[in-house]
């Protein structure tokens, strides 16, 4: 268990380093844990700190699990985008405090379904847990369902109209509260009966049932003049593409639009493509002009890395994916070499690591008990159709040694 956490703690070590967009959006990466925690609770929330402090967008999930009492959460006020779930469940806290969270893209989701998952946050043998959602700012869920059960402390969840939240759910994949405690303060007079606290500022503001029928999505008043954008989610401020309090799919600069600026556009004069000075790539729902470090170019966007039919080359300082002719080169170590240092022929265990190799640093050595199997080192036989994957190698470094009898049987 020691071993296991350390090396979960190791983990998150070297992927919690958080970059910061050209277009300045501190990005974090987000986490895909589940259920499973540090055993050890401090650990635990100094792990989900180091994660999200003065995190904005989260490309990913935000995990909060197994979380105690009296910790201060104020560090989760910076974030505003989630692009994958949100998961809060086994925690002990009474406030989550994602009061900037304004939209939950859901591009992955919890158990297949739900983009907002919170559940079982309270202590069991305690009077003590969850008891305010600080959802504030939460007004689109864009795919997936919300999941709020269990949280035996849980105040004004009933109260939150969920449909006017998420986009399209199914009825099934919505699961919430339909009352809570008695001892839970009513919603203040303003909020019309739906708040996420007792408090004013805590109001749910509703963009998308309260619309006129026109609207096609969200809106900031009841008339046909007070629809949003169409490339707005979760509402606006005003009838702009610059008003919107999110993208539905990208933010150039401020303003949400379909796509970044291509590369290249057609000029209806000359009838040619023409290279776009004011091209951006993109990254996440961003439009930037320049990929983050660690990231390469891929056409218009920026990928952790390129594709299988791509090679990565560095252009004028930039990074970018380019096709290969015919296959990619690949190195490979070869028998004896490196990652194959302990291997003494080709067998089943190790053939798949010459998949599409083109080049082998080393020898390649082809021994009887490579072929035939080694009970004794509990190697099968080899496959003969496997020898295939030698056909893309062009180049080896060593030489090919080859100690077995080929017997060719005619029928
Ligand atoms: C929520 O969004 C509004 C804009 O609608 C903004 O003024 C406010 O600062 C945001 N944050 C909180 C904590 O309410
Ligand atoms: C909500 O209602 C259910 C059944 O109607 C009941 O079992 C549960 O105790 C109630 N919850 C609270 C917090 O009052
Ligand atoms: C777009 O991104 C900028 C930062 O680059 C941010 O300040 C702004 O709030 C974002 N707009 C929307 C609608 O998400
Ligand atoms: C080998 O290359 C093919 C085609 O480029 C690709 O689809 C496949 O995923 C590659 N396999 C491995 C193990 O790299």
């Amino acid at each position: 268990m020691k071993l296991a956490s350390s090396l979960c703690y190791f983990a998150f070590l070297l992927t919690s380093v958080a970059v910061r967009g050209s277009d300045s959006q501190q990005v974090c990466t987000g986490t895909e844990n589940k259920l499973s925690t540090l055993s050890d609770l401090e650990q635990q929330y100094r792990t989900l700190r180091k994660y999200y402090d003065s995190c904005e967008v989260v490309m990913g999930n935000l995990e909060i699990t197994s979380i105690d009492r009296s910790r201060d959460l104020s560090f989760l006020r910076s974030i505003r985008e989630v692009t994958g779930y949100v998961l809060v469940a086994l925690n002990q806290f009474d406030y989550l405090p994602l009061e900037n969270l304004r939209i939950i893209r859901g591009t992955r989701l919890y158990e297949d379904r739900y983009a907002l998952a919170i559940f079982l946050n309270y202590r069991r043998d305690g009077n003590f847990g969850l008891r305010q959602l600080g959802l504030n700012n939460l007004t689109e869920i864009l795919h997936g369902g919300v999941y709020v059960d269990k949280n035996k402390f849980l105040c004004h969840a009933d109260t939150i109209h969920w449909q006017d939240i998420v986009k399209n759910a199914r009825s099934d994949h919505l699961v919430v509260p339909s009352n809570s405690s008695s001892t839970c303060q009513r919603c203040q007079r303003v909020c019309n009966g739906r708040c996420w606290g007792p408090k004013e500022s805590q109001c749910q503001s509703l963009t998308k049932t309260v619309c006129a029928e026109q609207c096609d999505g969200r809106c900031f008043g009841p008339y046909v003049s007070d629809c949003c954008h169409k490339e707005c989610a979760g509402g606006c401020s005003g009838p702009k593409d610059t008003d919107c309090f999110a993208c539905t799919n990208f933010n150039d600069s401020g303003a949400c639009v379909t796509q970044c600026p291509q590369p290249f556009v057609y000029n209806p004069t000359t009838f040619q493509l023409e290279h776009n000075p004011r091209a951006k790539y993109t990254y996440g729902a961003f439009c930037v002009k320049k990929c983050p470090h660690n990231f390469v170019v891929d056409h218009s966007s920026c990928v952790r890395a390129c594709p299988s039919n791509k090679m990565e080359v560095e252009e004028n300082k930039i990074k970018m994916c380019i096709p290969c002719t015919d296959i990619c080169p690949k190195a490979c170590d070869g028998i004896g070499t490196a990652s194959l240092q302990a291997a003494q022929t080709v067998d089943s265990s190790n053939i798949d690591r010459f998949i599409n190799c083109t080049k082998i640093n080393g020898n390649l050595v082809f021994l009887i008990t490579g072929i035939k199997g080694d009970a004794y080192h509990h190697i099968e036989a080899l496959d003969p159709e496997k020898l295939n994957v030698f056909r893309t190698v062009r180049e080896i470094t060593g030489k090919i040694i080859i100690h077995i009898y080929i017997y060719i049987y005619f029928i």
